[in-house]
C-alpha cells in the first residue's frame, strides 16, 4: 500500500483454493437444489453488513463515521469528509496522486480500507498546512514551479514530506527513485526535485537534526 517506487509495490498473489488439486477428490454430486435463490425457501444468504462504525484521526480531528466496508480511504476523505485535496488519478495504486500519511508514512489511500484505520494518524495534506501558513514543502513548490495543473502536486508533496522518516538520501538519484511511484502527466519533474532537494535538509536543520 506504501507509494514508494514503482517496481516493488505489485505483488501477485495466488489463491490456492482457486489451483486445481490433482489428487483432490471429486465432491459427490447431490440432486438439484429445488430452492431458488431469493425465495422463501432457500437458504438465508449471508450479507456483508451495510456500514461499519469507525473513528478515524484525520489531521488531529477525531471523525467518527459509519462506512460501507468497501470503502477507501480515498473515497472516505473526498466523498465522507469533504477532504479533496487527495485526487483520484487512477485509484489502482499507480499513479500516487492519493498519497496520504498514516502514522507519518506514505500510503496510497485508494488502496486503503478505511475501516481498518481506525485508532491510526492520517494526515492529507489538508493537515499540512493552509494557504495562509504554508508548510516549507508547500512553499517550495510554488518557488522552484514544481507544478503545472497541479493535479498531481498533493501526492507529491506527501510523499516528499514522508522521505525522512523512510531514510531517503538527499542526492537526486535517491530522491526520483523514492518518488518514482508519483507520476506527474505535466512533467514538472525538475521543479519538484528542485523543490525537494531545498527544503529537506533545511527543515532537518531547522528541527535540529542531522
Ligand atoms: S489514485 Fe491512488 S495511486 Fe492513483
Ligand atoms: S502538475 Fe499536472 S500532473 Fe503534475
Amino acid at each position: 500500500m506504501r507509494a514508494t517506487s514503482r517496481g516493488a509495490r505489485t505483488a501477485l498473489v495466488v489463491d490456492a483454493r482457486r489451483v486445481p488439486q490433482p489428487h483432490a477428490k471429486a465432491p459427490a454430486m447431490s440432486a438439484p437444489s429445488a430452492a431458488v435463490p431469493g425465495t422463501r425457501d432457500a437458504p438465508a444468504l449471508s450479507m456483508p453488513p451495510a456500514t461499519v462504525d469507525v473513528v478515524l484521526q484525520v489531521n488531529g480531528e477525531r471523525r467518527a463515521l459509519s462506512l460501507d466496508p468497501r470503502t477507501t480511504l480515498l473515497d472516505c476523505l473526498r466523498d465522507q469528509l469533504q477532504l479533496t485535496g487527495s485526487k483520484k488519478g487512477c485509484d489502482h495504486g499507480q499513479c500516487g496522486a492519493c498519497t496520504v500519511h498514516v502514522d507519518g508514512r506514505r500510503v496510497n489511500a485508494c488502496l486503503c480500507l478505511a475501516i481498518a484505520l481506525g485508532g491510526r494518524k492520517i494526515t492529507s495534506i489538508e493537515g499540512l498546512g493552509t494557504p495562509d501558513a504554508l508548510h516549507p514543502m508547500q512553499a517550495a513548490f510554488v518557488a522552484h514551479d514544481g507544478y503545472q495543473c497541479g493535479y498531481c502536486t498533493a501526492g507529491q508533496i506527501m510523499s516528499a514530506t514522508a522521505l525522512d522518516a523512510e531514510g531517503v538520501g538527499d542526492d537526486a538519484a535517491s530522491v526520483r527513485e523514492a518518488m518514482s511511484g508519483n507520476l506527474c502527466r505535466c512533467g514538472a519533474y525538475s521543479g519538484i526535485l528542485a523543490a525537494v532537494g531545498e527544503v529537506r535538509p533545511a527543515c532537518r536543520v531547522a528541527k535540529g537534526g542531522q
